[in-house]
């Protein structure tokens, strides 16, 4: 019987064992497109808590009183009979960036008076760390004292200001620093009012000391980290469908989002109510991220930057609003002033703003988008005049269009068809579709014109339930068939020289969009799985791609398998990326065609899980997550068992 079960199990891992008859051939002296350093990149948005509340590591929900309900996110602290009292007051006239402010009176020296904020979700606090706080302040009458503590969810405190004495009637900036004791995923801040007397206060502010490179307004250092872990090629920023606003006042206006932080002008962020089913009426923007700081972020990333503008549309699936073709110039100011902001002189305006900021050297902007995701005659009308206008003066720039919501159907061939008649440089298209499309369409660019304009692949994700379905989830599935997709766009890397997933980040407690790159509570982040599949092809983009096939094929999906390959010139490498989409495990043996010494060991790193509905979590960030192992090569050969559901990527170092 013994006997029986072990021939049995023999027999059935043999047939769990598919061998592969044919090898796979590389071609590795025979680079027929280079790689531009730009082809893997990223695309942030301020979608899901994505800056205030994410990236941005200001602690303070609605700091400067803006919000609709100027006090969403602050609770008054009474004590009985009242001891104190809180104005809302308003000065428009004089300042409308920043116009209320609030007014603090106490009436009586004993007794607490005070506020909480809540924070985005809470504010995650850690242990011994320093915290900044800071407040804009002005005395009227008497004299007020105030002093802040970080409160547990039990009201416990976990650390504590010393008291700020407000002096004078002009407004000052006031600051204080203090440890917590102890960590806290949603901790909240007190601020305290003593004294009697009357004062007025803006911008209540609450930083971690420790941001990104220690920056004050600054941003979350485990946050930026994912991301320079990425080594993306580009990042685009700040989107997306926020760059056009539900309407045109609720556009992205760059210049609003640059100088001092407490005169950047809040406005309400148009994910706020979009999807019945995540409401988020406490979403705004207050720019503390702007684009000096996305500008810098790009930099610190080792990312080009590629913003995209407004071209004088909103979003056609809200208002579709546009402006009249004869009041474009602001628009188109605003667009060539960026240029100047970027790289311009530090004697010019915008140049010298930059260089006030604390950048005087340029930012090297090469690409800029013009509009987001517009489709109609509507936008070929603005792009034809955004074009003329910049390229008369900045023929170098090279400019990205959109063609629209989707990969095929009537909105794209109009613009697909128009933009390529035109000369356009550059094409975004999105792609937010099943895994199984990602699968098919693995040979989307292999017959694309090689003499068109460019390719960007500027937003696209496996939804694995649906497109905006709340259900969808970042499964190890749709992370694999994005693998299999890459390998095209990586086959045709002539055409196709930028791509993004999109969205990039996710807060666990206030996303209104699923699937997303990045998730993140308070305290902690994690990739998904579709992050660690943009990590393995930026981090071994190489330089120029080699043909691999099997019996003469490029491998697009026939037995689920996919495959690319590159070489890296100043590494001297052979880097192979295999997708096997299949539950089957399979044999190949990988033939090399160089006149290049082989190394006699392979690095392989491999990406794997057998069941394709598998996550990462907060609870279990490395659930599927790249392991490294090595390979024999002899000769020019080698032979690599390839996992169920599994992407491999193989580097093979050339003498
Ligand atoms: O990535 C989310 C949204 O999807 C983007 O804002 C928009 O461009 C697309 O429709």
């Amino acid at each position: 019987m013994k006997m029986i079960k072990i021939i049995l199990s023999a027999v059935l891992s043999f047939c769990a064992c598919m061998v592969q008859a044919q090898p796979l051939i590389v071609k590795a002296d025979k680079p027929a497109a280079t790689i531009r350093p730009t082809m893997w990149g990223i695309f942030f948005e301020d979608i899901n808590l994505a800056a205030d509340g994410g990236l941005y590591a200001e602690l303070v929900k609605n700091r400067s009183f803006e919000f609709f309900n100027p006090l969403m996110g602050w609770a008054i602290q009474q004590a009985t009979p009242a001891t104190g009292s809180i104005l809302v007051t308003n000065r428009l006239e004089t300042d409308s960036a920043n116009p209320r402010y609030i007014r603090v009176t106490r009436n009586t020296t004993t007794g607490k008076f005070g506020l909480t904020n809540e924070g985005f979700r809470g504010m995650g606090i850690k242990q011994n760390e320093q915290y900044n706080f800071t407040v804009w302040a002005k005395n009227e009458t008497g004299s007020i004292t105030l002093h802040v503590q970080l409160i547990d969810s039990t009201g416990k405190v976990l650390g504590e200001s010393q008291s700020i004495t407000i002096s004078g009637n002009d407004w000052k900036q006031y600051k204080t620093s203090f440890a917590a004791g102890a960590t806290e995923l949603k901790a909240k801040l007190n601020v305290w009012f003593e004294g009697q007397g009357v004062a007025d206060f803006d911008m209540i502010s609450l930083f971690p000391q420790h941001t990104w490179k220690e920056r004050p307004n600054g941003l979350r250092a485990d946050l930026v980290q994912l991301l320079a872990d990425m080594k993306p090629g580009f990042i685009r920023f700040p989107g997306g469908c926020i760059v056009e606003g539900r309407d045109l006042a609720n556009r992205y206006q760059w210049k609003k989002t640059v100088g001092p932080v407490e005169e950047r002008k809040v406005i309400v962020n148009r994910w706020n109510t979009e999807f019945a089913h995540r409401q988020t009426p406490d979403y705004f923007q207050s720019f503390g991220l702007g684009f000096y700081e996305y500008f810098q972020l790009a930099e610190d990333i080792g990312a080009s930057p590629l913003p995209i503008l407004n071209c004088g549309m909103a979003c056609q699936f809200n208002s579709a609003e546009v402006v009249d073709t004869t009041q474009l110039h602001p628009y188109i100011q605003d667009a060539l002033d960026l240029i100047e902001f970027a790289n311009g002189d530090v004697s010019t305006k915008w140049g010298h703003l930059r260089a006030a900021m604390g950048h005087p050297a340029p930012f090297n902007l090469k690409l800029m988008g013009v509009g987001n995701e517009q489709w109609g005659p509507q936008y070929v009308e603005r792009y034809k005049i955004f074009t003329k206008a910049i390229k008369s003066k900045y023929p170098d720039i090279e400019l990205v269009n959109s063609t629209g919501p989707d990969p095929d159907g009537e909105k794209f061939d109009f613009l697909n068809d128009t933009l390529r008649a035109l000369h356009a440089d550059i094409l975004d298209e999105h792609y937010y579709r099943p895994a199984s499309w990602f699968q098919n369409n693995a040979g989307r660019y292999d017959n694309y014109d090689r003499n068109g304009p460019k390719i960007f692949a500027g937003e696209y994700a496996a939804h694995s339930v649906s497109t905006v379905s709340p259900l969808n989830k970042n499964n190890w599935l749709c992370a694999l068939s994005e693998a299999a997709f890459m390998t095209g766009l990586e086959r045709n890397a002539d055409v196709v020289i930028m791509t993004s997933y999109a969205p990039l980040f996710a807060h666990v407690d206030g996303w209104q969009w699923t699937p997303d790159l990045i998730w993140f509570n308070n305290l902690y982040s994690y990739g998904t799985p579709d992050y660690y599949v943009q990590q393995l092809f930026a981090c071994n983009k190489g330089t120029n791609v080699v043909p691999v096939t099997s019996n003469n094929e490029a491998l697009k999906g026939k037995d689920s398998l996919y495959a690319s390959a590159v070489t890296d010139a100043a590494a001297n490498e052979l880097i192979l990326k295999i997708v096997n989409a299949s539950a089957g495990t399979v044999s190949k043996q990988i033939s090399i065609d160089s006149k290049k010494k082989l190394s006699a060991k392979a690095m392989v790193i491999t990406l794997q899980n057998n069941d394709p509905d598998a996550v990462n979590s907060i609870e279990s960030p490395q659930n599927v997550s790249p392991q490294t192992s090595e390979a024999d090569v002899k000769g020019r050969r080698l032979n690599i068992i390839l996992s169920p559901y599994s992407f491999t990527v193989i580097r093979i170092k050339m003498q």
